[in-house]
């Protein structure tokens, strides 16, 4: 097993991959929690210590309330002090007060048993109702009282972390969308990040294992053949980007690079967009209890992709439409 590099986000030690959680939400196959519990060792044991999921993920707070207490059990608090577990806070449009704020942040710390949230990444469904920005001060407000260790948002394109920014308030990431076949936060987003030390969490990047030996030289699939709500979602991506012939095209490059590196179609994914400078780290999502990849994905730390490889990848990327043009700024298809 090759070990697992880590960064910095604000003063916490990260890993530069994350576990993601939205696969046991329910819409990706069934989670039965015991086993689902028990691949969250196997993750520490490898060393993947820093978890991403949201309010919203089905049982995926609970998950790690359990997990926590289980790590206690066994008087293994050094490890469990390694460890990030981030959280979001995703409101359905509604009136935002205080009250509503704190309760919402209170139920998360109870669901994942702990004192303080590493990170509570903020989600907004409508840009008109600007009471996002009272959300985001009753939230500063929380981290003031040790309630949130860190703030960061999720899905805001550029034009409104601008805005947010100018209002001094403390934003640490932002999480996005960010793949072969989405370049979108390269646009505006990374040189705003960069110069801002706002770190990108980005999610997307083996589009649900599309980006993987399991697609390549195979017929499209349709609907009913995609299984879990993530393949759904980046084979519309795929649609929009370019179709499936022209995936295809990409896949084949990208299998031709894997077997120089000897690595996975996977790997090379990850790799291209975690070798980029604006990005802080890469979520994978996990199907805990159904199926994991942690043996393949911890090789993307050993090898780098060199510019004639990144070039044969951009030249297929040359082909696709600009999404920034077809779906706007990061984010944008969430409000639409
Ligand atoms: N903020 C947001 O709006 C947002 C939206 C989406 C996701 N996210 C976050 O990002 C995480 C990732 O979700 P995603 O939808 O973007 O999924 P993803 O990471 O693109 O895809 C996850 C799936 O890819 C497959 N996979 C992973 N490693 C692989 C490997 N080495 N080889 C082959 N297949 C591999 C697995 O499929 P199998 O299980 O079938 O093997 C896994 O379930 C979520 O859990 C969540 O934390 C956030």
């Amino acid at each position: 097993m090759n070990k697992i590099a880590t960064t910095r986000l604000a003063d916490m030690e990260i890993c530069q991959i994350l576990n993601g959680m939205w696969q046991v939400s329910g819409a990706h196959g069934q989670i039965e929690a015991e086993s689902a519990l028990k691949d969250m060792f196997s993750y520490a044991d490898a060393g993947m210590l820093t978890w991403d999921l949201a309010d919203h993920y089905g049982p995926a707070e609970d998950f790690v309330g359990e997990f926590r207490r289980r790590f206690r059990q066994l008087q293994k608090e050094a490890l469990l002090a390694q460890m990030h577990f981030f959280t979001k806070w995703v409101p359905q449009p509604t009136l935002i007060t205080k009250k509503i704020v704190a309760e919402s942040v209170e139920r998360s710390l109870r669901r994942m048993d702990t004192e303080t949230i590493d990170l509570l990444q903020f989600h907004w469904w409508e840009y008109e109702d600007s009471s996002y920005l009272k959300a985001l001060e009753y939230l500063s407000e929380l981290v003031v009282e040790g309630k949130i260790k860190h703030l960061g948002l999720t899905n805001f394109d550029t034009e409104h972390l601008k805005i947010i920014t100018g209002q001094g308030i403390n934003i640490v990431s932002n999480q996005v969308q960010y793949s072969i076949i989405d370049m979108r936060p390269s646009i505006k987003m990374a040189p705003f990040c960069i110069e801002n030390n706002i770190g990108l969490l980005t999610y997307g990047a083996v589009c649900g294992g599309f980006l993987s030996e399991s697609y390549l030289g195979k017929r499209e699939p349709n609907r009913f053949e995609l299984t879990t709500a993530s393949l759904r979602k980046y084979k519309q991506m795929i649609d929009v980007w370019g179709g499936w012939e022209l995936f295809q095209m990409l896949l084949r490059e990208l299998a031709d690079i894997a077997v120089k590196h000897r690595v996975s179609i996977a790997n090379i994914a990850i790799k291209y967009i975690l070798q980029r400078p604006e990005v802080t780290a890469v979520i994978v999502g996990a199907r805990l209890g159904i199926r994991q990849h942690i043996a393949d994905n911890s090789r993307i730390f050993r090898f780098q992709l060199d510019d004639e490889e990144i070039a044969k990848i951009e030249a297929i990327q040359a082909e696709s439409r600009n999404l920034m043009n077809v779906i706007g700024d990061c984010g944008d298809e969430y409000r639409k």
